[in-house]
């Protein structure tokens, strides 16, 4: 299976990165999940460019996505809401249509006592108007910079948590292949 994460920070310390990287490491080995770390050279949306040619950049995140069986969603809260580099990522997104019907968990991490959840609830609402599965496994981290070491979660209870959210994105994917397999 291919999970695919987006981290909706550029920041090179980003605690929503550590999130992403400790979860591909939690993945089963049946598992591979990459960290699309194009969101920086996407350029801000424009409905005109993209129907006449998608940019380059656009055109791999799209392919990225459409590659993968599940998406993992890690970002921080910005004034209250959505990253705008995440949200501008997923406006690209909406003409494609890579997500729809696609498993698709969210998570936040924040230094606040919060962990970010405004953004998640805002996210989880564009994700479902863009036809996602968003699964109810999706999480804030609260007092999230605590429960790290280095570059990776160390929490434990955070750390379950991440495994139930992952095992809920091999679950909801393995039931959308079924189908295709029966077929084939
Ligand atoms: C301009 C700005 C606005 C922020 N707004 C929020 C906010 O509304 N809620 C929140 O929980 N944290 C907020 N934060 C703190 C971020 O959650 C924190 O910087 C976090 O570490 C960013 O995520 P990252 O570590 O993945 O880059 C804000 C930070 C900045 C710089």
């Amino acid at each position: 299976m291919k999970f695919v994460a987006i981290v909706g920070s550029l920041r090179e310390g980003s605690l929503n990165r550590k999130v992403a990287l400790t979860a591909a490491e939690l993945c089963g080995p049946d598992t591979e999940m990459t960290v699309f770390e194009g969101l920086a050279g996407l350029p801000y949306f424009e409905h005109d460019v993209e129907v006449v040619a998608p940019p380059a950049s656009v055109l791999a995140f799209r392919a990225e996505l459409a590659s993968a069986d599940a998406v993992l969603i890690t970002s921080p809260e910005y004034a209250a809401g959505m990253s705008g580099v995440l949200k501008n990522g997923l406006e690209w997104i909406v003409g494609g249509g890579e997500l729809v019907d696609k498993p698709v968990a969210v998570v936040t991490a924040s230094p606040a006592t919060t962990g970010g959840a405004r953004a998640r609830e805002w996210t989880i609402e564009t994700l479902r108007m863009m036809g996602a599965d968003v699964l109810p496994e999706s999480m804030s981290i609260p007092v999230a910079g605590a429960k790290m070491k280095g570059d990776r979660v160390v929490d434990e209870a955070t750390l379950d948590q991440l495994r139930e959210v992952l095992a809920a994105m091999a679950r909801s994917a393995a039931e959308k292949a079924q189908p295709a397999a029966a077929e084939a």
